[in-house]
């Protein structure tokens, strides 16, 4: 059985002896909640008004948003909500130099910047009754990020900007964006969608790493075994990456197996990335993801037939479907030729089956990571997509 090899490897990893290295330093720097939020810890460091905010989701958790202004203090241009991958949270958006950082760019845009950070990240607030130890907090997976987290949030600013609403998402940001945007509740309130690396069919993917974790059937595994918080940061999250990174693999050569070669990607810039990467995410999202590569499908969760049975009145989960997405909402994309993990078949496969035309920016050399974190993405990638933005007729009275 997968499962015995799989239980056998994460046995033989926990009980590894492991050496101290940079990366563990790092990675050990920020075991426990920041005691305060993303603007006082990284956006108002570099000079930028920033404020914190929290939204309820229907299912009770709260969520933290941040709001930025440029460093001048002026926004006066329509609000942009920033929607974080996998392993991530808000301050993906910033973390490098204001030159280079997305977050930033867009708020010296005069654009309103607004900060997404989904239930479990450091940067979100727990939940009104159920605490963070109980596995009951970590029951979920994208469809609730999509469908309550990110749902929340759009309504969230476009009720406070009382304006429809920017939407750029990054990686699993943007599985949860598409999800999303079929609801046409949801989807009334976005003005125009930039998806970075956009994933809906995940059928392709060639990340080794993955795939080997996905063969071995991981995710059932760490479920089996009662993990419901996936915390790479956490005592065993911590081992498991130390042995990769210490063993055989480097951690550069780690990255690579997992996102694709990044062509622009400044290496020596991994410790201080390291400083709040990675977030936490839920063993059950995981294990959503990993279906998704096995079966080729964009559905809600597969709970397997006499569950879905009960939850969803048929066998199998229904489908998320493309083109439902309205053909009047303006997209965006960006997306990599060495990206491993929204891989370009897979773009083909979404980009046919939405009805509209979204414009799209191919860069051969990316992979996933140079779409964030590229030292030269500014150029490459985000002066196109705020063109794109400000094509769309927005006025902006700061520029
Ligand atoms: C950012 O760009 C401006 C002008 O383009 C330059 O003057 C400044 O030195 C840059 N700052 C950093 C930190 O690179
Ligand atoms: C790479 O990161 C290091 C450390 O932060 C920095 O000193 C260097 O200027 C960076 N290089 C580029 C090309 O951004």
């Amino acid at each position: 059985m997968d499962v015995f090899v799989a239980l056998f490897t994460l046995y033989l990893l926990s009980s590894a002896v492991t050496a101290a290295d940079d990366f563990s330093v790092a990675l050990n720097r920020r075991r426990e909640q920041p005691t305060a939020g993303l603007c006082a810890n990284v956006i108002q460091r570099f000079g930028f008004p920033c404020s914190e905010h929290t939204a309820p989701t229907k299912d009770g958790y709260i969520l933290g948003l941040q709001r930025v202004a440029s460093a001048s203090g002026k926004s006066f241009g329509p609000p942009v909500l920033l929607i974080h991958g996998l392993f991530m949270a808000g301050d993906a958006w910033f973390m490098d130099s204001p030159n280079q950082s997305l977050g930033f760019i867009l708020a010296n845009r005069g654009f309103d910047v607004w900060v997404g950070n989904v239930r479990g990240t450091r940067w979100s607030h727990g939940h009104v009754s159920i605490p963070e130890k109980d596995k009951k907090f970590w029951d979920w997976s994208w469809q609730e990020l999509a469908l309550y987290d990110l749902g929340e949030m759009i309504h969230y600013v476009y009720s406070i900007t009382n304006s429809k609403l920017f939407v750029v998402g990054h990686s699993q940001g943007t599985i949860m964006s598409l999800a999303a945007f079929t609801q046409p509740d949801i989807v009334k309130m976005v003005e125009a969608a930039a998806l970075l690396c956009p994933i809906s069919y995940l059928e392709h993917i060639t990340a080794p790493f993955v795939l080997r974790l996905v063969k071995m059937h991981l995710d059932e595994a760490i479920l089996d075994m009662g993990i419901h918080e996936l915390n790479l940061k956490s005592n065993w999250g911590t081992r498991i990456m130390d042995m990769m990174c210490d063993g055989q693999l480097d951690c550069d050569d780690l990255l690579a197996s997992i996102t694709g070669k990044n062509c622009c990607f400044n290496s020596s810039r991994i410790a201080s990335y390291l400083e709040f990467e990675p977030h936490p995410t839920s063993s059950k999202n995981l294990h959503h993801l990993f279906q998704m590569i096995r079966k080729g499908t964009f559905s809600l969760y597969d709970y397997g037939i006499w569950k879905n049975l009960m939850q969803y009145n048929q066998l199998k989960p229904p489908v998320f479907d493309l083109s439902s997405i309205p053909n009047s909402l303006p997209i965006w994309m960006g997306y990599g030729g060495n990206d491993a993990l929204a891989d370009v078949a897979d773009v083909q496969h979404t980009l046919k089956e939405l009805k509209s035309k979204p414009n799209v920016l191919y860069l051969e050399n990316y992979g996933h990571l140079d779409f964030l974190v590229s030292t030269k993405s500014k150029e490459d990638v985000y002066d196109s997509m705020v063109s794109f933005f400000i094509s769309l007729g927005e006025t902006f009275s700061s520029y």
